[in-house]
């Protein structure tokens, strides 16, 4: 079963370069969880790793934390293994496992459950409900989930735009769209509440951004997504693009040019804990 558009090889080398550090600036922050926080004789889970975001940032904090990191694309997890050989991480095991469904691990065994971008899949509406469950079940008592979620995608704008130019009387992609009452802080909550966090859940924004060391860095990095958003475009229509991009990337609310070149597009996350304290069942009164 393949739910996920980041599934294909073509991302799975590029997928930092086309992230441009946007979901490692969340990352490091969801690492960065106060009550209780992850020690060097925690048990994390990197669920949904990718490349291994999340892991490669609790190896910088605690090179010894023990650490499962599972994605459902075989290419992730083949890309994570040559990292973990590279920086010579210890305690670090890799698995294909499904957000939805983790059954072969066992109840109450991490002390944290980090799901960083990953719950949500737009062809499943019931995916990430049961993704939260899936982290409350595995979680020990006492132990915390920590999980991201876009609240905008400032940059996908720039590409509709693009795409109307080159085909005008083409409907854009809506590749990557997802319901607006996804982006909200409110369904995130939703979500962990209904998880099975009840009361014991929280949801907070968090600023992060997509980077190049330049302008036309950006837009080739960002060319990378042109298989889902620039679908079946011909090679002169995607050199067209190029420019576009560039300029309307520049035309963006939160785009920067920074000291010495370097850009980026601002973007806002959604950062919700849930914690699995024992007492969830109990209705707030
Ligand atoms: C936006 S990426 C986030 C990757 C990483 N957590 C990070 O911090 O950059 C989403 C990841 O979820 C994975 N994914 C998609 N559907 C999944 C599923 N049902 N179960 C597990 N992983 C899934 C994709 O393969 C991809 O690696």
């Amino acid at each position: 079963m393949s739910t996920s558009i980041f599934s294909k090889t073509v991302f799975t080398s590029n997928y930092e370069r086309m992230t441009g550090n946007c979901t490692r600036i969340v990352a490091a922050q969801m690492v960065r969880i106060k009550s209780p926080p992850i020690t060097s004789s925690s048990y994390v889970l990197d669920n949904a790793c990718g490349p291994g975001i999340v892991t490669e940032q609790v190896k910088l904090l605690h090179p010894e934390a023990k650490i499962l990191a599972t994605d459902l694309s075989p290419n992730m997890i083949e890309e994570l293994q040559k990292r973990i050989e590279n920086n010579k991480w210890s305690n670090v095991k890799t698995d294909t496992l499904d957000v939805r469904d983790l059954s072969k691990l066992a109840d109450k065994t991490f002390t944290h459950v980090l799901t960083n971008m990953g719950i949500y899949m737009p062809n499943d509406p019931t995916s990430s409900l049961q993704a939260i469950k899936e982290m409350y079940r595995i979680l020990q008592f006492g132990g915390t989930a920590v999980t991201s979620m876009w609240a905008d995608r400032v940059w996908l704008s720039a590409f509709s735009r693009a795409a109307l130019m080159i085909r005008p009387l083409e409907e854009p992609s809506n590749m990557l769209n997802v319901e607006p009452e996804v982006l909200r802080g409110s369904w995130l909550l939703k979500q962990i509440e209904d998880g099975g966090f009840g009361n014991n859940a929280e949801v907070r924004p968090f600023a992060t951004s997509v980077s190049a060391i330049s302008l036309d860095e950006l837009v080739d990095n960002m060319m990378l997504a042109a298989p889902m958003l620039l679908k079946g475009y011909s090679e002169e229509e995607l050199s067209r693009a190029r420019p576009i991009l560039k300029e309307e990337f520049t035309k963006l609310r939160t785009y920067e040019a920074l000291e010495g070149g370097a850009v980026r597009i601002g973007m806002k996350a959604w950062i919700g804990v849930g914690w699995k304290k024992g007492d969830e069942k109990e209705v707030p009164t």
